[in-house]
């Protein structure tokens, strides 16, 4: 696996220290509040998993899975839902965890969907945000990570539905994806 990466671009102690820089601020941020995760499959798996156990506030977590990129590595800009949460988000402080904003397509459809179902609030928090290719004007209420216009890969980023394993962020060599 890792003779298919090009370079690290953010290894597992940074990813770790901004995530519980986040979780920090997510906490303070949410006091008092009744809060909600909503993890995007699969992406948002490992950033959830870490950033909600640095999160100091009680939270309920739900998940929701949706198409973007097949597997290809640029967006189709077609969304569609695969899993629906399994509750009402209703009158809920509902944030979306992400695992990387692009066009921003997704996000913008996730986000018209959920506030369609009158949450309390949305916000969103992605650990990745790569602005070059944005398409759809979204808001990103927490930030990870701004990285360049890469197609990355690891701690919850695929392609082709492999190196999610990965512990930390890297750019996969193009060679993978040029040639197959
Ligand atoms: P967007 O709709 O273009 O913003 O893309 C959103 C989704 O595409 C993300 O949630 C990812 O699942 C996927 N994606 C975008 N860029 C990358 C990348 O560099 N590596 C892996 N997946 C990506
Ligand atoms: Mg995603």
């Amino acid at each position: 696996m890792l003779e298919d990466i090009e370079e690290i671009l953010i290894d597992g102690k940074a990813i770790q220290t901004r995530v519980k820089e986040l979780g920090e601020e997510i906490s303070r941020r949410y006091e008092n509040k009744d809060l909600l995760l909503v993890c995007i499959l699969k992406g948002g798996i490992m950033f959830m998993a870490d950033l909600s156990r640095c999160i100091t506030i009680p939270c309920e977590f739900d998940f929701m899975a949706v198409t973007s990129y097949g597997e290809a590595t640029e967006s189709s800009g077609v969304v569609r839902i695969l899993k629906d949460l399994d509750k009402s988000i209703q009158n809920r402080h509902v944030l979306i965890i992400e695992d990387v904003v692009d066009t921003g397509l997704t996000l913008k459809y996730l986000v018209k969907n959920l506030e369609n179902r009158r949450p309390a609030s949305l916000k969103v928090c992605s650990l990745l945000n790569k602005k070059a290719h944005r398409k759809a004007d979204v808001k990103i209420d927490f930030v990870g990570f701004d990285i360049p216009d890469k197609f990355v890969i690891g701690y919850g980023l695929d392609y082709a539905g492999k190196y999610r394993n990965l512990p930390f962020i890297s750019v996969l060599k193009p060679k993978i994806y040029t040639t197959c």
